[in-house]
């Protein structure tokens, strides 16, 4: 699934009715929607996704707040997805993300930070099928 990364549109994003104009902004950047749907995560389901983070000072709060709302997830598929999704997003911490990304547009810290973009191939083939079954996201 090298052509395909996964996304979600975190909880401050979606609170403050930017899910339009984010999705706009993908679709408009070449990326095809495979896959799409509002949900909300658990404190145990924002846990297990976010399980490589466990041991960082940052993971309770991460899944807090990945809780504390409706997100959007989504898979999508364009050529280069990872990398070129992750130049469209920007800088994790958004005071870095550059002018026009959408962390820059949208996000407000480094913890509200509007979206995610998987970082690897393979992790967005295990985030996709965390979020949708196999018939979603043919
Ligand atoms: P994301 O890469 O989507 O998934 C992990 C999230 O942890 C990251 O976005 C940030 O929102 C959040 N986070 C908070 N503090 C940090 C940090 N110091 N380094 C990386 N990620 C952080």
């Amino acid at each position: 699934a090298s052509n395909r990364t996964f996304t979600m549109i975190k909880p401050d994003a979606v609170a403050n009715g930017h899910i339009g104009a984010i999705l706009d902004k993908i679709t408009k950047s070449g990326f095809k929607i495979i896959a799409l749907k509002q949900t909300s995560l658990s404190a145990e389901k924002a846990g297990e996704f976010y399980a490589v983070h466990k041991e960082r000072g940052f993971y309770n709060d991460l899944v807090a707040f990945m809780s504390s709302g409706p997100i959007v997830a989504a898979i999508l598929e364009k050529d280069n997805a990872i990398d070129d999704f992750r130049k469209l997003i920007g800088a994790t911490d958004p005071t870095k993300a550059e002018p026009g990304t959408i962390r820059n547009l949208f996000a407000k810290s480094i913890d509200a930070n509007a979206i995610h973009g998987s970082d690897s191939d393979e992790n967005a083939e295990i985030e996709g099928n965390f979020f949708f079954s196999a018939f979603e996201r043919i």
